[in-house]
């Protein structure tokens, strides 16, 4: 078999497509190997110590995991020093965090969710890392929130890695959407599966069903015509999962379909949803239409929405394009 490892992917990529130039190539190497040294430590668990709260909260008022810390500091210092990029934001930060002076700075910007999946550390279930790259706007200050508040649109590159039974990272530089498998003895991405495609349609659903007395009455039908099932309007049964890692189920949806919902909710509206817009919302929109799905807030495109502030968040309905439409035309009757 050929084995194409993510360095040789990349190169073949810019190669044949001139899609990721040699930073653009260095960024990404970089957070796959920020992505190894994470996939490391959480599989050293309570051997490493690095389960448990950290003892502090971030400044969405979450209690951190020490592995939030912990996964947040690895990539800040993965990436400071390469001269690939302007600036950094993550979930685990109030403001960007500069690159130091000593370092010479880069033309694109990296936002992240460390670890995604924070409920789940401790029980020994999937988790994973989301990064999204935009370019550094002309004139702007990457010390800034203002720099980072571009529209999903414009995202150069996207991904995330699921640690799971194995180490998993999905990449779409806007050409399609491919899968690599890390070779734990090699210490390699190798790739695994080319052009990820998303299903039209799905009979599988993945929503937290404990807040369905706090959702918007659109949600509410769609979910109510789910779950009756062959004998309901949509006649066909149809199977839920949760995880509550969004990595983990999303990439189930990458992998054999499915719809995906947080949407907003009695509880969370004045904060405009759950998941964040600009490092969870945003990243896994490009990832899935490039799948050929689709991403909404039930009422816009994902991807077309205007950041008012770093941590915005957003509801998210996502996955296969039909069921996902269907829950817009919802919201519009
Ligand atoms: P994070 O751990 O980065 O804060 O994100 C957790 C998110 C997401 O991964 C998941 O889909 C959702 O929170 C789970 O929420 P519930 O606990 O409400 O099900
Ligand atoms: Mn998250
Ligand atoms: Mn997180």
């Amino acid at each position: 078999m050929r084995r194409i490892t993510l360095s040789r992917y990349l190169i073949e990529e810019q190669r044949e497509k001139g899609k990721i130039n040699a930073d653009l190539r260095l960024l990404i190497e970089v957070v796959a190997r920020a992505c190894k040294s994470i996939s490391v430590a959480v599989g050293k668990g309570a051997i490493g110590g690095v389960l448990g709260e950290a003892g502090s909260d971030n400044v969405q008022g979450e209690a951190q995991k020490k592995l939030d810390v912990l996964s947040n500091e690895i990539f800040l210092e993965a990436n400071e020093w390469g001269g690939h990029l302007a600036g950094m934001a993550s979930e685990e930060m109030e403001l960007p965090h500069a690159i130091p002076n000593r370092y010479p700075q880069g033309e694109y910007l990296l936002l992240f969710d460390p670890l995604d999946g924070s409920s789940n550390i401790d029980i020994n279930v999937s988790v994973g890392t989301i990064f999204s790259v935009l370019r550094c706007p002309e004139g702007a200050d990457p010390t800034q929130e203002a720099a980072f508040l571009q529209p999903g649109t414009r995202q150069v590159a996207a991904g995330y890695a699921v640690y799971g039974p194995t180490t998993l990272l999905v990449l779409t530089v806007g050409d399609g959407v491919a899968c690599f498998t890390l070779d734990r003895e090699q210490g390699s991405f190798v790739l695994t599966q080319e052009n990820m495609r998303i299903p039209e349609d799905t009979r599988e659903f993945a929503i937290n069903m404990s807040n369905l007395r706090h959702w918007e009455a659109p949600v509410r039908r769609y979910v109510e015509e789910l779950l009756a099932g062959k004998e309901g309007p949509r006649g066909k049964d149809f199977n839920m999962r949760w995880v509550a890692s969004m990595v983990a189920d999303v990439h189930r949806i990458l992998t054999r379909g499915g719809i995906f919902m947080y949407p907003t909710d009695a509880r969370i509206r004045d904060q405009g949803g759950k998941l964040r817009l600009l490092y969870e919302a945003n990243p896994m929109s490009f990832i899935v239409e490039q799948a050929g799905g689709a991403a909404s807030t039930g009422r816009e495109r994902i991807l077309d929405l205007r950041p008012s502030g770093l941590h915005m968040r957003v509801p998210v309905i996502l996955g296969a394009k039909n069921e996902v439409e269907r829950v817009a035309a919802y919201h519009r009757d």
